[in-house]
């Protein structure tokens, strides 16, 4: 399959600067938060190292064109900081929707001011989802917030439904935003390679994540730390 993309970016490459290349991060998925070694070479994307063929249905739901006349970068670079910025993008989509979760369902004596500062986490990303949605854009490639690719693909853990008491509802929100932390950080030594402009993105949304994890954090009492 790899040598097929490869083949088909090989291809359309130099054909007036229009690419059309194979993309479907909604299939890449990890196990767990950090079982995906950041392995890819420039000739590799996160995509195309997923299990199995993909069917000829679904090699057309999941073509999206890469337009040529987009950031100063190879495709293939292109293709795989793309990759890494959607990794990002769909776990702070998911932390965007788990922070209102929490922001609902709340209780205890903390309530008021974790009501208030889950907000500001849910405002922050889905700014920041906003920006690596954009930067996928700007380096030619779709990016992917649709539900099913987001329930697919978060390195989040669910969260859980009902009332949820402060102090757990803090547990679950520094787990949540250290998940991000650790992906993220994982991540950024192989993207600038690829890309700094997109390893800065990053550098700048992971410094909100971990101010904001900071923030839930110091809502622990000293026994629970
Ligand atoms: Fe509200």
């Amino acid at each position: 399959m790899l040598e097929a993309l490869e083949q088909e970016l090989t291809l359309v490459a130099g054909a007036n600067d229009h690419h059309r290349v194979l993309v479907n991060p909604a299939r890449y998925r990890a196990t767990s938060a950090l079982d995906v070694p950041v392995r890819y070479s420039a000739s590799e994307t996160p995509w195309a190292s997923l299990e199995g063929e993909d069917s000829e249905q679904e090699r057309t739901m999941a073509q999206q064109p890469v337009i040529g006349r987009a950031a100063a970068l190879d495709v293939d670079r292109r293709l795989n900081a793309a990759g890494f910025l959607q990794e990002l993008l769909i776990d702070l989509v998911d932390l965007s929707l788990q922070g209102k979760q929490a922001h609902w369902n709340l209780r205890g004596r903390m309530f008021r001011d974790l009501h208030l500062l889950l907000d500001e986490v849910v405002d922050a990303a889905r700014d920041d989802a906003d920006r690596l949605a954009e930067r996928c854009l700007a380096l030619g490639v779709a990016a992917d917030g649709r539900l099913a690719t987001v329930a697919a693909g978060t390195h989040l853990e669910a969260f859980p439904e009902g009332r949820v008491e402060d102090h757990r509802v803090v547990e679950l929100l520094v787990a949540r935003l250290q998940t991000v932390s650790e992906v993220g950080r994982s991540r950024l030594g192989r993207l600038g390679e690829l890309d700094q402009v997109s390893q800065d993105l990053v550098n700048d949304v992971l410094a909100g994540i971990e101010k904001y994890l900071w923030m839930v954090e110091a809502h622990r009492s000293a026994e629970q730390r």
